[in-house]
This record gives C-alpha cells, structure tokens and sequence, in this order.
C-alpha cells in the first residue's frame, strides 16, 4: 500500500483538523482534577468538538462488530488506550490521564493525546510522561524527507528503552488524513534504515505508548480499554506531523480561543 501524499487543499484541511484536535485537547487539560470523573472529561470534550464545527472520529468507529461508544478516549493509570470514558471513574490525585482526541473536519481527521499528571504524582510516574513526551519528540525529529519509518520507531524504541520502560507493540502510529488509519504503519519499535522512505506531504501520527513495567498488554472485557497487563502505569503522547522539505512540521497544535466562548455552553 502507497503511502498518500496531501496536495495543497489537502494540506490545508489537514492543518483545520489538527488544530481543531490540539485545541479541544488543551481545553480538557485544565478540566484533570482530583474528584473530576472521565465521563465529564467526555462530555467537555464532545461539546468543544460540536463548538468547533467537527465531529469525533472515535464515535461509532468500527472495529469487528463493536462500535466505540463515546467521543473521546479517556485512559487512567494501567490502562494503555482507548479507555471508555464512565460516570463511575473518579480521577484521584497521583494518577496519571492519557486524553485522545480523533476529530472529522470537512473530510480530514486530525490525531492528538496526551497524558497528564492528576495533581502532583510520585516521581517514577513523573519520569514516565517525561521519558514518554520526549519520546515522541525524538521521533517526530526523525520524520525528515529521506530517512525512513524506521528511523521513527527505532529512535523512540531506543530512547524509552534506555530509560528502563518498554513499548507496546500492539498499536502503532499510523498515516491519518481522509481517514483515521492510513498507510504507513509507525510501529514505536524497529531499526534504523527500515521501512517505506518518507517524502514531502506525507501526514504521520506518531505516538508512542509506554509502559512503565512490560511492554505486554491486555484488552479489557468491554472489548476496547487496552491496559497493561502488568498494571503499571502507561503514558501515551500523540501529534500528527506534515513532511516537507523543511522538515517535520507539528500540524496539531492548538489554537487561541475567545475568552467569551470558553464559558458559553
Ligand atoms: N487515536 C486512536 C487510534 O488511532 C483513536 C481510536 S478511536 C477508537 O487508534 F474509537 F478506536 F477508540
Ligand atoms: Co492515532
């Protein structure tokens, strides 16, 4: 399968997306505190989604004969993603929240997550999110016309690893764009020189999923919340990057919003 490069208009749909993903991300990011549930975390995060004119990629989305029930993917502590989000989860200070946020605007997905801190953790989880963040960022630095997939996968493998943690293997990034999951695949593992060779307009959602203890996961009996199958705690930092000759562009970064919408309903 080709990998599909964005023309112009592309591009620019790519970029409304994407911003309209980082910036409904931001907007939760304030909303992570002790006593605050996942369920309100979805219901702010479906309404910043209708308020900025897209609609959730995650509702309905397909996966055998399951559809996702909820707008957004609310993961705690052990759980790795795709945690549904539930009235009955009560965010407590010391965990850990990983937010992603799939977003349709006028024919274009934009992919983002983050995982934030509830309150102040203990330092082996703050070392977590740090390693995890950084992760990511060594990764999109890879994404440089020229290099291949690979040269993601094995710089974020081998920087994770170094610190002591270890990768899932059962997801992977992926080329998003007219839909949530296109080609290449951008596995977090692999080795340098590997894999197809990236070129200008190639639009990449890299993200690395880290676990603190083994890299081994399980999926829980609602069919969707992969966690750890040790329970340790898991990170997960996500953002979709355009290719150009320039070099990595980060497309899913948030955008200012109006003091007199934020409080509107
Ligand atoms: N970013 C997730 C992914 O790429 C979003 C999945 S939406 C869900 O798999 F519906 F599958 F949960
Ligand atoms: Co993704």
């Amino acid at each position: 399968m080709t990998i599909p490069i964005k023309n112009k208009d592309g591009i620019v749909r790519m970029r409304e997306a994407c911003a309209i993903a980082a910036t409904v991300l931001e907007q939760l990011k304030p909303l992570v505190r002790p006593g605050v549930t996942t369920q309100d975390l979805e219901e702010a995060g479906r309404d910043w989604i209708a308020r900025l004119g897209a609609r959730s990629a995650c509702y309905g989305y397909q996966h055998g004969s399951r559809r996702y029930p909820a707008h957004t993917c609310i993961s705690v502590n052990d759980e790795v993603v795709h945690g549904i989000p539930s009235f009955r989860r009560v965010l407590r200070e010391g965990d850990i929240v990983s937010l992603d946020i799939v977003v349709w605007f006028e024919g274009y997905v934009g992919d983002n997550a983050f995982t934030v801190p509830v309150g102040p953790v203990a330092e082996p989880v703050e070392k977590l999110l740090r390693v995890s963040r950084a992760a990511l960022d060594l990764g999109i630095r890879q994404a440089q016309v020229g290099n291949r997939i690979g040269d993601i996968s094995s710089a974020i493998q081998q920087y994770v690893e170094a610190n002591g943690f270890s990768v899932v293997r059962e997801m992977v990034g992926h080329g998003v764009g007219v839909s949530m999951h296109e080609p290449p695949e951008i596995p977090n593992f692999g080795r340098r020189g590997t894999g197809d060779r990236i070129k200008p307009g190639m639009t990449l959602a890299i993200e690395p999923m880290v676990n603190a203890g083994s890299c081994k996961t399980k999926t829980l009996s609602d069919g969707w919340t992969v966690v750890a199958a040790d329970g340790f705690p898991s990170a997960h930092f996500e953002h979709t990057v355009l290719t150009t000759d320039r070099g990595p562009e980060i497309l899913t970064v948030p955008r200012p919003v109006r003091a007199s919408t934020q409080n509107s309903t």
